[in-house]
This record gives structure tokens, sequence and C-alpha cells, in this order.
């Protein structure tokens, strides 16, 4: 053994952790490598969750009695451990929303629709997922914002002199950007690509859905002034997502949506706003999710990031090894650096075709476009088939992959 090697952290019995990795499907064990869409829940998570229901629930932020005042206390904790699970500098930047999606709608209309002039544009890349492309383009028809969509190389990571290029002008006023793409696995230079949006005097959103999950977040030394990511990505429920933005930005932007809780006061002539992050939080929130979410981040806090990602990396090195041997099977993307994302296509089978042979022994991954219908016309496919790892997923779980993929090629062959 080499003594100088990191060693590789043993995870295994945290699938304990997680009831439904004992399920057998197709009468097969699951094997569940679709994680990027949606991870697996920790008992830690269920159990805060019926919780809450059992012995406190009640709407937040209205009552006057004990049950409101403690189903708020644990809400509002929410915001204090997500503020310090991404360095945030003040609770109050962080704002819940329903998830990356709806936090990035927020932006585009908050922010863009009010805080961007026509003639500015937004600066997206050619790997953003459909939630970090479809806002701009409503945004854009809407109020005459220019959009600008930067390069990929043909490793598939962003092309950063195709971004200073692109902002030269000084009229980019917004770069949106992935942290992690969800089908290449790539992560993008956050810090670099700050330094230059700041540079030409453009604010930096960062859509971290994927990143947030593999690797300890600091938004302050991304230096970042917008990120978002959801809660069901990270072992927590679906209906929660997270939007931070520095205070001041928050401040100068209008509500999302109007209703309950977001108002100071209401008459029929005018009303006036909460204060942020409540101005943004219209309506009964999602409060058992926010409880959710909380368990789900002290979860991985207990394990750690650091432990998380270093098994993830020597699953993906592992995931990339034995895919290579494939005949037929090409792996999209090379980035140098990347998360536990790996999507393939294999010659003469559709990626349909793979993921429903794979789920016939068991094993789920994800396939069709992934919700980046752009980048595959950039990667000149259809459809990519992708398995995505977690925590919980295990070097024999790769194993049982490549055979099935074995067991596809050879069937179509
Ligand atoms: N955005 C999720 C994925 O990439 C659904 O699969």
């Amino acid at each position: 053994m080499n003594m100088l090697a990191p060693a590789r952290p043993d995870l295994s019995a945290r699938r304990a952790d997680f009831p439904i990795l004992g399920q057998r499907v197709h009468g097969k064990p699951l094997v569940y490598l679709d994680s990027a869409a949606s991870a697996q829940k920790p008992e830690a998570v269920i159990d805060a969750m019926a919780r809450a229901m059992r012995t406190q629930y009640a709407n937040v932020h209205r009552g006057l009695h004990a049950m409101s005042e403690a189903a708020t206390e644990a809400y509002e904790q929410t915001r204090d451990v997500v503020a310090r699970f991404i360095n945030a500098p003040d609770r109050s930047e962080i704002v819940f929303t329903r998830n990356s999606t709806e936090a990035i709608n927020l932006v585009a209309h908050a922010y863009g629709g009010a805080l961007l002039a026509p003639g500015q544009a937004v600066l997206i890349s050619e790997m953003e997922h459909h939630a970090n492309i479809v806002p701009w383009q409503m945004l854009r028809d809407a109020r005459g914002i220019e959009l600008r969509v930067c390069p990929i190389t043909d490793a598939g990571e962003l092309d950063l002199e195709a971004m200073a290029a692109l902002l030269a002008d000084g009229k980019v006023g917004l770069v949106a950007v992935t942290h992690m793409s969800n089908v290449l696995g790539t992560y993008t230079p956050a810090r670099r690509i700050a330094d230059l949006a700041h540079a030409h005097g453009a604010r930096l959103l960062l859509d971290g859905s994927q990143a947030v999950v593999h690797r300890a977040v600091d938004v302050q030394a991304l230096d970042t002034d917008f990120y978002v990511f959801t809660g069901h990505k990270l072992y927590g429920p679906t209906g929660i997502g997270v939007l931070w933005a520095r205070h001041d930005i928050l401040e100068a932007m209008p509500p999302f949506l109007g209703g309950g809780d977001m108002i100071g006061s209401v008459t029929f002539a005018r009303s006036t706003w909460a204060r942020v992050p409540h101005k943004f939080e219209a309506g009964t929130p999602a409060i058992v999710e926010a409880i959710g979410l909380q368990a789900a981040i002290f979860y991985v806090q207990t394990i750690g990031l650091e432990a998380i990602a270093a098994h993830e990396a020597a699953l993906t090195d592992h995931a990339l090894t034995r895919l290579a041997d494939i005949k037929g099977l090409t792996i999209l993307g090379r980035a140098q650096d990347r998360g536990g994302v790996v999507s393939f296509t294999l010659d003469g089978v559709h990626a349909h075709d793979i993921a429903t042979l794979l789920d016939r022994q068991g094993i789920a991954v994800r396939a069709g476009h992934h919700c980046a219908e752009p980048l595959m016309h950039r990667l000149k496919v259809s459809s990519t088939a992708r398995a995505s790892f977690a925590l919980y997923t295990t070097h024999e779980e790769i194993d049982v992959l490549a055979e099935g993929l074995e067991r596809v090629r050879t069937l179509f062959a």
C-alpha cells in the first residue's frame, strides 16, 4: 500500500441509513445511479419530517400559540443552518424557494426585470440546464435584454477566452452559469468566472444544483453574487430550494410573488413589503420540507463534504476506467475538474433502450436530453444515458453497471 496516497474513505456503512437502498427492482438488488436527478433520503431526513408533523406542526410566522412558535423556530433555524453551510455572511440572505428553477426565475424576474436595462445582456453557457436558459429567454423577450451564450470546448469545459470576449463590451449585466454540469460532470472555475464577470461590471449567478451536493461551497470564497440550489439532490425533500444573494442586491430587488407573509402592510391603495428575506417568501412556505433540508445538511456535515468528495472522486475514476473498456461506448466530456456524473452513448443503441434494459437488471440510470437540449446539439447527440453517484454509491455498483452495459451491447450486437 502506498502510505502517501490518501486513504479512500469507506462510506459503505452509510448505505444502511437509506432504507430504499435495500429494495429489489425486477427481482434484482436496486443499483441506484440516478442521484443527479434526485438523491435518496436517509432516515435522519425522513424521521425529522415525520417528527415535525407528529409533534410540532402549525403554520409559521403567524401564530401566537406554542405550536406555531415551535414550527417557526424550526423553520427559521434552517435559515441559520443553510447560511453556515454555504458560509453566507448573513442569515437574512437565505431565501427559501421551491427549487433551483424557482430561484433562478425569481432572479430573472426581480433582478433581471427591474435592475437590468434593455440593451444590457445576460451571459449563460452552452452547458446549462433548461432552468438556467428558459427564464433568461423569457426575460429577453419581455424586456429586450440580450441573451449571450458562452461556448464550451470539446473537452466540455467553459471557454474562458470566449467568455472574456463576450464580456468585453461591458454590456453584460449578469453572468449565469452552472457550477457543475448535470450532463458532463464538469466543475466550472467559479472564482475565475467571478473575477472575469466583476472586472467587466457584471454580476455572477451560479447554479449550484449539482455542485453543492458533492463539495463544500463557500459563497464568499467564490465571490459570487447569487447562488442557487435545491434540497432534493442534497438528500433532502422535494419542494424546498435556496436562493442566496448579497444583502444589498436582495434589498434592491422588488418582490417576485405577492401574497401573505411578504408584506409590511396592505391597503387597497398600496402595499409595502416585509424585510429581506421575507419579501421573497409569499404564502405558507414549505415548513416540513425546510426542516427536512436542515436534517439533510446536518447529515452530510456529519459525514463531511471532504470525505464525500473523495469517495465520489474515486467512484468517478473507477467508472471512467470501467466504461472506457466497453466497445462502442463513448463518454461525453473530459473535463479536468469533474464530479460524479458520467454521460455516455453506446453505438447502435438508443439511450432509452440502454436505460430500459439496465432497469430490467435493477440498475437505475437517466436517459434523454437531461433538460439540456442545447448541450445535446453542441455534442451532436439526441440523447445520452447518464450514471450519477452519491455518497451511498459503491464500487461494486459501478461494476454491476459495466456488466449490465456489456449485456446491453451483446444484445444489440
Ligand atoms: N436536473 C435533474 C437532472 O439533471 C432533473 O437529472
